[in-house]
């Protein structure tokens, strides 16, 4: 067996919002296709710990590494080129509203250098594979169901290949079936190489797909094999 890649490694990381030490000496280490669960109660810093590692908060103490950029003393220039490794979901529908599925797509892969068209039209066409949508890229986003817009969001973190996909809360919005099935896609897009790192507080989806779990609480983050139901907040 080869070894897998390290794509996530921190060490002594602490974790503040402002002045306020939301935790301290978190370390841990996720490898190349791995499923990683980041739960914990609201307010409990799953957020900020994912804001950290996209350079939206300052690394203050401790080291941290994601998709091979050192995020400790990263640059204002460095971060587009962190963001560029990285596939980024939140819990709202981050979509363009003035534009349809493949020109919400496309504006990304513009943003993010692609030139010629048919590379363009042909990973649009994958990723909407991928998820599920492949006939609706002409849909507007009000046209879409909660789930399939989520779809689309995932489609779009997916574009330029990912070494991590940082989801925080990715089924927040959505009714208990939809959730089922967004859970079971990012389990799919994981089992085909895509690492991901997914903040959640709905315990109940840990027995559903069973992956690494790290808990957030009281100030520190750990592994865990499992967490007591139910875990409100
Ligand atoms: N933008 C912010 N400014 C100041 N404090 C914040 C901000 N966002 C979150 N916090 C605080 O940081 C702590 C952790 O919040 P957060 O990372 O959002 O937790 P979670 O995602 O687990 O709900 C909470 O005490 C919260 O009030
Ligand atoms: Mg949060």
């Amino acid at each position: 067996m080869t070894e897998k890649k390290t794509v996530v490694a921190a060490n002594g990381v602490s974790i503040f919002q402002g002045n306020n030490l939301i935790m301290d000496e978190v370390s841990f280490s996720i490898l190349h296709g791995e499923f990683a669960y980041l739960i914990g109660k609201t307010g409990s810093g799953k957020s900020s710990l994912l804001k950290t590692m996209y350079a939206a908060l300052a690394l203050r103490e401790g080291e941290m590494k994601v998709a091979d950029v050192a995020i400790r003393g990263i640059t204002k220039d460095q971060v587009p080129g962190l963001r560029r490794r990285l596939g980024i979901i939140f819990q709202d529908f981050q979509l363009l509203t003035d534009r349809n599925v493949f020109d919400n797509l496309q504006f990304v892969l513009k943003a993010t250098g692609w030139k010629d068209n048919d590379q363009i039209r042909g990973r649009i066409k994958e990723v909407l594979e991928l998820v599920g949508l492949a006939t609706k890229d002409y849909k507007w986003p009000h046209e879409l169901s909660g789930g399939e817009q989520q779809r689309v969001v995932i489609a779009r973190a997916l574009l330029n290949h990912p070494e991590v996909v940082l989801a925080d809360e990715p089924t927040g919005n959505l009714d208990p079936d939809l959730t089922d099935e967004i859970m079971g896609l990012l389990h799919s897009i994981a089992e085909k190489g895509t690492t991901i790192l997914m903040a959640t507080h709905d315990y109940r989806l840990l027995n559903q797909f069973k992956a690494t779990i790290y808990l957030c609480e009281n100030g520190k983050m750990r592994q865990v094999d499992s967490v007591a139901m139910p875990g409100n907040g």
